[in-house]
């Protein structure tokens, strides 16, 4: 595995102090029964399981590397539950157990092609045939900004698009190309682009994607 697909260090340190903001689009839930099973994969201090239990859900697991975050996501969000991940991408969950799954601003923290397959791959072993898959993360950014750091970066990391931050976590931002091999084992059934801030604080343009497992 690359060094970089394992950032479970800087996700226990530096991560523990970031604030994330990728919004939930509540529309995208409101088919779901209130007691079907989702999955957040990823889910940092627990901020979207706490909104999907307060939209009146019962059964939310979030899942992390992290152990630090989790511990945050429990105290702070009783209502769900939460599992420090230490195989990822590997559930503890039988194939078909969810209803649907949340992948916010994960991807762009897996910066691997095979790391995040592997990922992807599990999400869709849990989800049930025409599960869910809700996703937020970042297309290439047009900005000149980002433009100059993704050719900066890109001898160093073997890719357009990926890139170290300033405190040290290494990041990729994707082609429309890669998101949709990537997510070839579903159907796309909505997108959405917003306006965001990064964990750094910086403004972005998230895409949103609702994905249906084939
Ligand atoms: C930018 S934060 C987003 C947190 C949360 N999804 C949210 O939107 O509030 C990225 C999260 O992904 C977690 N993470 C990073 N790599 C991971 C991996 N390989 N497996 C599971 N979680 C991972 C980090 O610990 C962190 O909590």
């Amino acid at each position: 595995m690359p060094a970089s697909d394992d950032q479970s260090a800087y996700w226990s340190s530096t991560g523990t102090t970031k604030t994330f903001g990728h919004p939930l689009h509540a529309a995208w839930t409101d088919r779901l029964p209130r007691d079907a099973a989702l999955l957040d994969y990823g889910c940092g201090y627990g901020r979207l399981a706490g909104e999907l239990t307060a939209l009146g859900f019962t059964d939310v697991e979030g899942v992390d590397v992290s152990p630090e975050l989790i511990a945050r996501a429990r105290a702070e969000q009783p209502a769900a539950r939460f599992t420090v991940l230490d195989r990822p991408p590997r559930l503890d969950r039988p194939d078909g157990a969810c209803a649907a799954a949340f992948l916010f601003a994960v991807l762009t923290c897996v910066p691997g092609d095979a790391a995040q397959r592997a990922l992807v791959a599990e999400l869709h072993r849990v989800l049930r045939p025409g599960g869910l898959l809700q996703v937020s993360d970042y297309l290439l950014q047009p900005d000149a900004r980002n433009q100059e750091r993704y050719r900066r970066s890109e001898e160093r990391h073997g890719r357009f698009g990926v890139f170290t931050t300033s405190d040290g976590a290494v990041c990729r931002h994707h082609t429309r190309e890669w998101l949709d091999e990537l997510f070839a084992g579903f159907e796309p059934a909505g997108e959405r682009e917003l306006a965001v801030r990064t964990m750094n604080g910086r403004p972005a343009v998230a895409t949103q994607l609702l994905l249906a497992r084939r």
